[in-house]
């Protein structure tokens, strides 16, 4: 443990000259401290000017074992003096070997390269330092994150009533999502705020969440979290092309109550992690109307839509969810974290209010003070509102709509030049900017061997930096995937990325292999087979 050499002093604070002096070494933002400010913001940008530049690879390719060294060098008691010091650190640390999301050979994740306006948005709220939590705390910034999930319900075509707040993520928002249909359920059949004091009723163990088999495990977790078990979520059979089969949905929930169970809400997905597919919200809400169910739409990838140009029709049915997750940091262009979760009734958000007499009293919010922590998870919370708003505000809503359908478009593009090479074994048309496939070479090899062959691929693409493309299983075998979020990428480039895979997986074949070590013969057959 390392100890302190000087005796602390307590009168510091109520000297003046003491206090000063103390706010410039400790480099406080403050009047005083404005020049420092501004030099080490343009230090920053530099840094990150010159790192783009630099950025000829999407990756290092750097290991953790030969990163790790590196770190364990750094210590942190020791300070680097100045900013120019450590950012020359920060380089060898983290921008040589970052992973550059606009970068056009990034194609692994829904990681989106950002707009400008969202970073200069940073700048702001990181100085200002808003916490939006309660209005003594950001006054205007509320205003600004109320607004902003006003517009996106109006999108969606949510009720008048709608409300909401800004979180970390789909993962929180889905969360909160759970969350809310766990408690609205416990509040109509034991009254509100039961469980709130009396934790979960003996029946909580039977209630049930509808989602399709390829929802996102975020809403499997947030059921393990809120101790309704895993098996609470009702893994439903999808079509072909990979949407929620509705008939297959009717059919578990009249299976579900046979069975003595309870359901209690349908989580569609507007926008599959890895196959970007669009459930029927129509058929769902229909479904989730007859039986009384709650029904929540995790729109974290589809939510492009709400501003897209040409597939806003994709939306169709969005209109008539109980909840909504929205992830700006994925289909907006946003720097994380940016989502939203969204209510179209806001008096269900009351289920989760919790005054604090320090904080947030009852008074307040009886007087119509606007405080955001009544309605969310997070107490202290970023104004990550603010980078969506200085978009809206620079470029527009359809300027973000036209990057989000160029990243369509490039997916389509992709797709259709896979489309004519026989190696590559696609799964489904791109309905969003994801692609599903396998290399799969025209002689016969074993789906074991397969699964091998596709890990290596990808593995040697990231190795060399060449290009980060995703991985998934489908049906318990391995497959590859494109996520497309970049406009500026083009379809040639996403050539250059076709190819390499190529390359690598008949550089790794074995049957190829086998072929090339057979004796002359046997060659000249196969070469006529
Ligand atoms: C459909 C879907 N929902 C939720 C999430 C979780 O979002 P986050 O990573 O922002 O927590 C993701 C992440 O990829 C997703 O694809």
């Amino acid at each position: 443990m390392r100890t302190s050499t000087t005796a602390p002093r307590t009168d510091d604070a109520a000297d003046p000259i003491r206090g000063a002096d103390i706010a410039r070494r400790a480099q406080i933002f403050n009047e005083h401290n404005l020049d420092l400010y501004r030099d080490q913001v343009d230090q920053a940008a530099d840094a990150v000017t010159a790192a783009v530049r630099r950025a000829k690879r999407v990756h290092s390719g750097v290991r953790p074992s030969e990163l790790a060294p590196v770190f364990e060098a750094v210590d942190l008691d020791d300070a680097c003096g100045d900013m120019p010091e450590a950012l020359a650190e920060l380089r060898r640390l983290y921008l040589d070997h970052a992973v550059y999301f606009h970068h056009p050979r990034y194609a692994a994740h829904l990681n989106c390269p950002v707009l400008v306006p969202s970073i200069a948005a940073e700048v702001v709220l990181s100085a200002i330092n808003s916490s939006l939590d309660t209005w003594d705390q950001s006054a205007g910034g509320t205003f600004i994150e109320q607004k902003l999930i006003a517009w996106t319900a109006e999108r969606a075509g949510l009720g008048a009533a709608a409300d909401g707040v800004f979180t970390s993520g789909g993962t929180q928002s889905n969360l909160m999502a759970m969350l809310l249909m766990r408690d609205a359920w416990c509040a109509r059949e034991y009254g509100h705020g039961t469980v709130q004091k009396q934790g979960l009723p003996a029946e909580a163990s039977r209630l049930r969440v509808f989602v399709s088999e390829v929802s996102h495990f975020s809403l499997s977790k947030a059921a393990a979290l809120l101790g309704l078990g895993h098996d609470a979520v009702v893994s439903v059979p999808c079509d072909a092309a990979k949407r929620m089969d509705t008939a297959a949905l009717a059919d578990a929930i009249a299976q579900c109550r046979a069975d003595g169970n309870i359901p209690v809400a349908v989580a569609a997905t507007c926008g599959t992690t890895d196959f970007g597919s669009v459930d029927d919200m129509n058929a769902i809400g229909a479904i989730c109307r007859a039986e009384k169910l709650w029904m929540h739409v995790d729109a974290a990838y589809g939510c492009g839509l709400l501003v897209s140009n040409r597939h806003g029709h994709k939306l169709a049915g969005i209109e008539h969810a109980d909840s909504l997750t929205v992830d700006y940091h994925k289909a907006f262009f946003q720097p994380v974290s940016c989502s939203a979760f969204i209510v179209n009734n806001g008096a269900a958000l009351g289920l989760i209010t919790h005054h604090a007499d320090y904080l947030n009293p009852a008074e307040a919010a009886a007087a119509g003070t606007p405080d955001q922590v009544n309605k969310s998870l997070q107490t202290t919370k970023r104004f990550d509102a603010l980078k969506l708003w200085l978009t809206l505000r620079t470029i527009g809503a359809d300027a973000i709509g036209d990057a989000f359908d160029g990243a369509v478009a490039l997916a389509r593009g992709t797709y259709e030049l896979m489309l004519a090479e026989p190696r590559l074994e696609l799964l489904h048309r791109p309905e969003l900017s994801t692609i599903v496939f396998r290399y799969r070479p025209c002689l016969t090899t074993s789906e074991a061997e397969l699964d091998e062959l596709n890990a290596t691929v990808r593995a040697q693409l990231a190795r060399d930096g060449e290009a980060m493309i995703a991985g998934t299983k489908v049906d318990g075998r391995r497959y590859l995937k494109f996520t497309l979020l970049n406009p500026a990428t083009t379809v040639e480039q996403m050539r250059e990325i076709v190819d390499l895979i190529l390359t690598y997986g008949m550089a790794n074949d074995r049957s190829v292999q086998q072929i090339a070590a057979a004796p002359a013969a046997n060659r000249a057959y196969r070469r006529h087979a």
